[in-house]
């Protein structure tokens, strides 16, 4: 129902949070113990908490460098610290997780009981040089099943991408958005913060038809000819019908959230080809998202879910958002490559 107002303001009283959805889902499968459905409301907690404190950042005076790095040499902020803390601390108290695996944190986190049915790898807080300036930032998530209850090891985290059971990101942006996928559809819930909960706002996310492209263009002289191609030609597109071109925007926030949440709502191509961005806490939970909204995510060469990390903190080059732009892409390094064995 959606009350109307004499300001003309609409006050939707029909919403749907994501509480609902997973209680709801959770009852469709009569198989189901409900173990998923409790982890994924503390990971909701723990972003809720998160956006709180990003939100307060600079009152509570937690803007700033710690001092000292991360276990890949990255300065590191106070508040991937703090949402660290946040993240390890709900997702141990949920009692359903096994093994966690941080970008903060060198090694795995083996949680005591050992009964979780789950593991879970993240990025706390994704985009840290954007903290400081106010702009978008998150936490990325990606949740995997162990394969023995009881007996969890480092085999449960080093497999294929797309052995996930769910992945999804929280953006703290001009609002905060939590979207999820458990492999079928993409669902955005943007947090009301008044009520404290998340609501369905963005149902069934395809990627859009916009035609952008977003990476960051200071490193062009590190790319593959592949890439360089690629780009030029979004630039400098052959004049098309009546002698018209329409080159592609750029866009780039710096933070992979944020590039990758306006990627699926907009359309378009993220390009990170250096190998800066880790598999297991970035570029798959990225990768699952965008194919289930119907996108492509490549390292040029190979479908990312397909890679099997050696390392919890493994990284990889990635081409990520709409299958016409991740095919070209492709399509240019299979040029290159057999350019190069000729
Ligand atoms: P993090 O803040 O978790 O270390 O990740 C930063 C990542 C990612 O968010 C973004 O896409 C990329 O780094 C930006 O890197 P550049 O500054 O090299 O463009
Ligand atoms: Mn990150
Ligand atoms: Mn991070």
């Amino acid at each position: 129902m959606a009350e109307s107002h004499s300001n003309g303001v609409e006050t939707r009283t029909d919403i749907v949070t994501l509480t609902q959805t997973i209680l709801s889902q959770q009852q469709q499968h009569k198989e189901s113990t409900g173990d998923l459905t409790i982890l994924l409301s503390s990971l909701a907690s723990a972003c809720k908490w998160i956006s709180n404190v990003v939100r307060k950042a600079e009152l509570l005076k937690v803007l700033g460098m710690t001092g000292t790095t991360n276990v890949q040499a990255e300065n590191v902020q106070k508040l991937d610290i703090l949402s660290n803390e946040i993240m390890i601390n709900m997702l141990r108290g949920s009692g359903k997780t096994a093994i966690l695996v941080s970008e903060e944190n060198e090694e795995a986190i083996f949680i005591d009981s050992k009964l979780g049915k789950y593991c879970v790898v993240f990025d706390p807080l994704d985009g840290s040089s954007n903290i400081d300036c106010g702009v978008s930032i998150g936490t990325i998530f990606g949740i995997y099943k162990v394969n023995k209850i009881g007996n969890p090891s480092l085999a449960d985290l080093l497999r294929p991408g797309r052995e996930m059971v769910a992945a999804g990101y929280c953006m703290y942006g001009s609002s905060t958005v939590l979207v999820l996928t458990t492999g079928k559809e993409v669902n955005g819930y943007t947090l009301d913060p008044n009520i404290g909960e998340f609501v369905l706002t963005h149902s069934n996310i395809k990627l859009g038809p916009k035609k952008i492209y977003s990476c960051n263009e200071g490193y062009a002289n590190t790319f593959d000819p592949a890439v360089k191609g690629y780009i030029d030609s979004l630039k400098f597109p052959s004049p098309g019908f009546q002698g018209k071109f329409t080159p592609y925007a750029a866009r780039y926030v710096g933070s992979m959230v944020a590039d990758v949440h306006r990627t699926l709502l907009y359309g378009g191509v993220f390009l990170y080809p250096g190998g800066k961005l880790r598999l297991l806490y970035e570029g798959f939970p990225m990768s699952m998202l965008v194919e289930a909204a119907g996108g492509k995510a490549s390292t040029g060469r190979q479908r990312i879910l397909d890679l099997i990390p050696d390392d919890i903190h493994a990284r990889s080059g990635i081409f990520l958002g709409t299958a016409s732009e991740v095919d070209e892409i492709e399509r240019r390094y299979r040029e290159l490559d057999a350019s190069n064995q000729a």
